[in-house]
């Protein structure tokens, strides 16, 4: 009998792509989305976005449920009515900006939820967790590329950084206090790009803080000029450079550490690093958006954003040894399959309800 995995909001976009990517790997999933940050579909109905991962895997989820994760009693139900074999933990809030005005919310979603997750799968016997962490862990990189040991913790900005540093710390002293626990936290840098189907992609409720999806707005037509947030910085020609990788890649990544989550071999708790290794900077972005859309970006400069670093680039050498993963996709696929899902659906999954 295949594994049944539970994916904590699996309706958003990594969650959705992962999904995706689990049902084609052969394992049976359940979803736990409380839809605050996406187009949530009809009452009693699925969320768009996992509408169309069915209609890609031509596979149906085993279930779907609009749970918070602070929500312990809804969240132990679903333990109650599916033996779960391993938990793919995506759902928390993640801009930036909103976590410095509304630290408590983040707290309680982000390190709350964690924690109530994590209490309910012991309650349910339940030791295998894949997590969604952040490259923003390592804070501004004391070298570069910033490599799993890093320190981390240090300098971080904001709360919702702290929220991925605060759950890594958790995990760790819980593999410690308990050897059945098999923790795999997958350090994200800067996820881009869609499904190549252009079926599935980002669709953020607003307007977009990172920068793909806000350069794909501009060249749809959507908003008028992006704002580069500085040319003084030192690098190359003075923009951010940051390492883009393709969400397609990343859901892979998610796969491959299920894979060492259930081999005999793997106890406790380890970190991986999910990137390219290759520094893109902001003006290289809108070129090969350019390229790739042949629609214009136009830009103006002005000043650095509050709490942003000159680069942050990854050293993946640990999730190629450990995981066998590397991510196959280039900038150029990043970008025309993030045109293709933009195109098809200015509005987003709005568009398809
Ligand atoms: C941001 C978050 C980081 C989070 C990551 C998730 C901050 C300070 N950091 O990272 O914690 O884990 O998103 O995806 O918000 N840029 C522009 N104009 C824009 C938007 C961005 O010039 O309108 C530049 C930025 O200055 C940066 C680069 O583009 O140099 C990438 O920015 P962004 O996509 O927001 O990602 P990060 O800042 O790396």
């Amino acid at each position: 009998m295949s594994r049944l995995i539970l994916v904590t909001g699996g309706a958003g976009y990594v969650g959705s792509h992962t999904t995706i990517e689990l049902l084609a790997a052969g394992y049976e999933v359940v979803v736990v989305d409380s839809c605050v940050n996406c187009v949530a579909g009809e009452e009693g109905k699925l969320p768009p976005s996992l509408v169309r991962v069915q209609e890609l895997a031509k596979k149906s989820l085993v279930g779907f449920y609009r749970v918070s994760l602070t929500d312990a009693l809804a969240l132990a139900g679903v333990f109650e009515k599916h033996r779960v074999d391993a938990v793919v933990h995506f759902a928390a809030l993640k801009a930036v900006g909103e976590s410095v005005e509304k630290p408590l919310e983040y707290y309680q979603s982000n390190v709350s939820g964690t924690l109530t997750l994590l209490q309910v799968m012991r309650e349910a016997g339940v030791h295998r967790l894949v997590y969604s962490s952040s490259a923003t862990v390592y804070g501004a990189p004391q070298y570069l590329p910033a490599d799993e040991q890093h320190p981390t913790g240090a300098g971080l900005t904001n709360p919702y950084g702290k929220t991925k540093y605060f759950c890594e710390q958790v995990m760790q002293d819980l593999a410690a206090s308990d050897k059945e626990w098999r923790l795999v936290s997958l350090r994200y840098f800067n996820p881009v790009g869609a499904h190549p189907s252009g079926r599935i992609g980002e669709d953020p409720l607003g307007p977009p803080n990172n920068l793909m999806p806000f350069v794909a707005q501009v060249a749809v037509g959507k908003r008028e000029e992006l704002s580069v947030f500085g040319n003084d910085y030192d690098t190359p020609d003075g923009t951010g450079v940051r390492d883009y990788v393709h969400v397609v890649d990343l859901a892979e990544g998610h796969v491959m550490a299920l894979d060492k989550a259930f081999s005999k071999s793997f106890r406790g708790y380890a970190s991986y690093n999910l990137g390219t290794g290759r520094g893109v900077s902001v003006l290289e972005m809108i070129e090969a958006f350019c390229r790739a859309s042949g629609k214009p970006v136009p830009y103006r400069v002005v000043g650095r954003r509050a709490g942003d670093v000159a680069s942050v680039v990854a050293s993946c050498s640990l999730a190629e040894e450990q995981l066998g993963w590397r991510a196959r996709r280039d900038l150029q696929e990043m970008c025309e399959d993030a045109w293709r899902w933009q195109k098809l659906h200015p509005n987003g999954f709005r568009s398809c309800q």
